[in-house]
C-alpha cells in the first residue's frame, strides 16, 4: 500500500474504532506508562508531544508530571474522541492537534519529551517520524517510544507481522529492537535505555477492536492453534476448548536523547 492510501486507510480503521481504542483495557493498562513516565523522569514543566495519541491514554499518563502535553493523531475522529476522555476527566494541560507523524507541524527544538506509544507500527515512514521527532525535541530532549516488535528469528518475524496485518491492514511492520535502535541512532538520537517485554493481549477484544469479520477471526484463531511450537512459544498463547483466548505480542520501550548542544 503506498503511504498516501495507507493514511486514508488509517483515518477509516481508526475513526471507526475511536471508540474501542479509549474504552481499550489493553491501552489503559498502567505498567508500561508507569515504565515510560518513569524513564522521563519529567520535573513538572515539560512540554510534551505525544506523537499519535490515539484514545490518548499516554497523554493523560503524561498530563498531570509536566507542563503540558500537544496530543497529535492522523485521524480527526480518534482525536476528538480522546479529547472528549481527558477533559471529561477534568484534566485542562492537554492540546489536541491533528498530526502527520511523519510531517510534524511544529517547529525545530519545540518539545522536551516526545513519546509515542504502540502506534509506530502503522506509520508508512519509520526513519522519517525519528527524524521529525529529533527535529522538534530540544537539545538534551528524549523521545520516550513504546511499540509492539517483532522476535529476532526471520521465521517468528514473518509470523507475528503476517498475523498483525491480516488482523488490520494498516499495520506496517514490527520492527525488531535492533532496527529500533538504528532509527534513532540514523536521526541523530542517541539511545540511552532500551528494555523488551510481552503484552498479554485477551484475542477476542483484540480482533474485536479491529472490527474483523468473523471470518478471519475464525482464521487467526485457526493460525495462532497451528503454530510451529516455536512461534506458539513466542507468543504464548493460551487456548480454551480449540479457541485462542489470549495471546503475547512482544514490546519494547526505548528513550533517545538528543545531544546537548556544544558550547
Ligand atoms: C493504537 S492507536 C495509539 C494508542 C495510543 N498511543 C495509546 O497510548 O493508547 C494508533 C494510532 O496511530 C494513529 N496513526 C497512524 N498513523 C499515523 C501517522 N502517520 N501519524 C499520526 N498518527 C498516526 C492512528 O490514527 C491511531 O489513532
Amino acid at each position: 500500500m503506498d503511504a498516501d492510501r495507507l493514511k486514508q486507510a488509517v483515518q477509516a480503521q481508526f475513526g471507526a474504532s475511536a471508540a474501542a481504542y479509549v474504552a481499550s483495557a489493553v491501552h489503559a493498562q498502567r505498567d508500561d506508562l508507569r515504565r515510560m513516565l518513569e524513564l522521563a523522569a519529567p520535573r513538572g514543566d515539560e512540554r510534551v508531544l505525544d506523537i499519535a495519541t490515539g484514545g490518548g491514554h499516554t497523554a493523560l499518563a503524561f498530563a498531570p508530571h509536566v507542563r503540558e502535553v500537544i496530543a497529535t493523531d492522523l485521524t480527526p475522529l480518534m482525536l476528538e474522541a480522546a479529547e472528549r476522555f481527558i477533559t471529561g476527566q477534568g484534566i485542562a494541560n492537554v492540546y489536541f492537534q491533528q498530526a502527520d507523524a511523519e510531517a510534524l507541524p511544529f517547529p525545530a527544538e519545540h518539545f522536551d519529551i516526545v513519546t509515542c506509544r504502540v502506534a509506530a507500527h502503522h506509520f508508512a515512514d519509520v526513519p522519517q517520524f525519528a527524524r521529525e521527532a529529533a527535529r522538534v525535541l530540544r537539545p538534551d530532549g528524549v523521545l520516550v517510544l513504546d511499540d509492539t516488535i517483532a522476535p529476532t528469528e526471520t521465521e517468528l518475524d514473518i509470523f507475528i507481522n503476517s498475523i498483525e496485518t491480516e488482523r488490520d491492514p494498516t499495520h506496517v511492520r514490527d520492527y525488531t529492537e535492533t532496527e529500533w535502535l538504528r532509527f534513532c541512532t540514523e536521526a541523530g538520537l542517541v539511545v540511552q535505555h532500551s528494555e523488551t517485554g510481552t503484552k498479554q493481549l485477551p484475542f477476542v477484544d483484540w480482533c474485536r477492536r479491529a472490527r474483523v469479520e468473523l471470518a478471519t477471526e475464525a482464521d487467526l484463531n485457526r493460525r495462532l492453534r497451528e503454530a510451529t511450537p516455536a512461534a506458539k512459544a513466542a507468543v504464548a498463547i493460551t487456548t480454551v476448548d480449540e479457541q485462542v483466548t489470549a495471546f503475547a505480542l512482544h514490546s519494547l520501550v526505548l528513550v533517545a536523547r538528543k545531544p546537548a548542544q556544544r558550547r
